[in-house]
């Protein structure tokens, strides 16, 4: 079958990353000529920049909602996991997380098992959800544990029971941490009502700049440093703030949350055309995960009797740009470790690829990238069978 390029290509990828926001490049780069003082400096440059820090903390504060204004800024939401389970391990007698961890908290916690920290890593239903059954199991059997999970899987969307997970670990005294990396900007996120101990974002992932992480701290005195140095964020960590980054995700928190309920809307939109489109062609393809409990953005489709990576590689070439499990581990010719969690075989999660919608697409991006990747599937699975 001949393939066609389209006229623009339609990025379904922004679980990876999404395109900063003309207005993001522009705060950036305003920073980058204006405020390009140390924050850390007495004099008078180095006035805006820590100007700029402290809105920066007040933009966080409103829009996630919380009294606090505890917010460590890292190099990228791995910096802030791993910040994050440092610390728990430091204080919880175990570390609890899942199978279906992002690979900055499942490696964090290996390496910290190989340091003496106790891990259990609980496993998850069929749907991808957390096992509340286990996590009570593994709480009453670890007096003084800490708690990691994350509140959106970046794999299928499914929005993890997180109100749940947080009251449970709160009535047996367990610290929490929430990677809530895949959920600012795409679901309501007060924390004030969770109450984390830690939660780390990344703002690459709501069009701000990658490289910007944060992590938000109840309570900050019980962080154990990665970074020590110079003594910046109150020793918290260590080294000059990346201002300039840190200005584009303020821009982009403010955009995203001035408008939150219209972009989940767009984006739940988007992703209903797509996969209705892809259904009706394709009664064949399989919705990975809760249906009713998944992210506005995200479809996990599995395209059974294929090779997903085949198929992604047709619609590159066509222009559509979407994935296999996450970008940190694409290039490994592994199956995603989420799927096979969730109990699919080695081969239904080969045959898995997800798309993920964002705020720059149109309706019209969705139903011709429907149309395309059914069109697609359907010429691989003759192929195939
Ligand atoms: C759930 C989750 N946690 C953490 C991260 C890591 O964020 P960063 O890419 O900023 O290191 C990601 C990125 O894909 C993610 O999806």
């Amino acid at each position: 079958m001949a393939m066609t390029n389209l006229a623009q290509p339609i990025y379904l990828d922004h679980n990876a990353t999404t395109p900063p926001l003309p207005e993001v490049v522009e705060a950036v780069c305003e920073t980058l000529r204006t405020a390009y003082g140390n924050p850390s400096s007495g004099h008078r440059q180095g006035e805006p920049a820590r100007r700029l820090l402290q809105r920066a903390r007040e933009t966080l504060q409103s829009c996630l909602d919380t009294s606090d204004d505890q917010f460590v800024f890292t190099g990228s939401g791995t910096e802030a996991n791993n910040l994050a389970l440092r610390s728990l391990a430091r204080h919880g007698s175990c570390i609890i997380t899942s199978t279906i961890e992002h690979s900055s908290i499942l490696s964090s916690a290996t390496r910290l098992q190989a340091e003496g920290t106790a891990i259990e890593i609980i496993a998850v239903t069929e749907e991808g959800e957390v096992d509340l059954h286990a996590l009570r199991q593994q709480l009453s059997t670890h007096h003084h544990a800490a708690v990691s999970i994350q509140w959106i899987n970046n794999e299928t969307g499914v929005i993890q029971p997180i109100r749940e997970i947080t009251a449970l670990a709160r009535e047996y005294g367990a610290l929490v941490h929430i990677d809530a990396a895949q959920a600012i900007g795409k679901i309501d996120t007060a924390v004030e009502a969770l109450a984390p101990d830690f939660l780390s974002l990344t703002a690459h992932k709501f069009n701000g700049p990658a490289g910007v992480g944060v992590l938000y701290a109840k309570q900050p005195e019980l962080i154990d440093p990665l970074c020590v140095g110079g003594g910046q964020q109150s020793g918290w960590h260590a080294g000059t703030e990346n201002t300039a980054g840190i200005a584009g995700l303020q821009c982009a928190l403010e955009l995203r949350y001035s408008e939150l309920h219209e972009a989940i809307a767009h984006m739940a939109k988007l992703r209903g055309t797509f996969e209705q489109t892809v259904l009706d062609l394709c009664p064949w393809v399989r919705i990975n995960g809760l249906k009713d409990r998944r992210v506005c953005n995200t479809s996990n489709m599995c395209f059974e009797g294929i090779e997903g990576q085949a198929l992604v590689g047709r619609l590159d070439a066509q222009g559509i740009y979407c994935s296999q499990s996450s970008a940190c581990t694409t290039g490994r010719p592994e199956p995603s470790h989420v799927l096979r969690a969730m109990g699919l075989s080695e081969a239904q999660a080969y045959a898995s690829v997800r798309f993920s919608f964002g705020v720059t697409n149109t309706q019209e991006e969705a139903e011709l990238a429907g149309t395309v990747v059914a069109t697609e599937a359907e010429y691989l699975k003759r192929i195939f069978t």
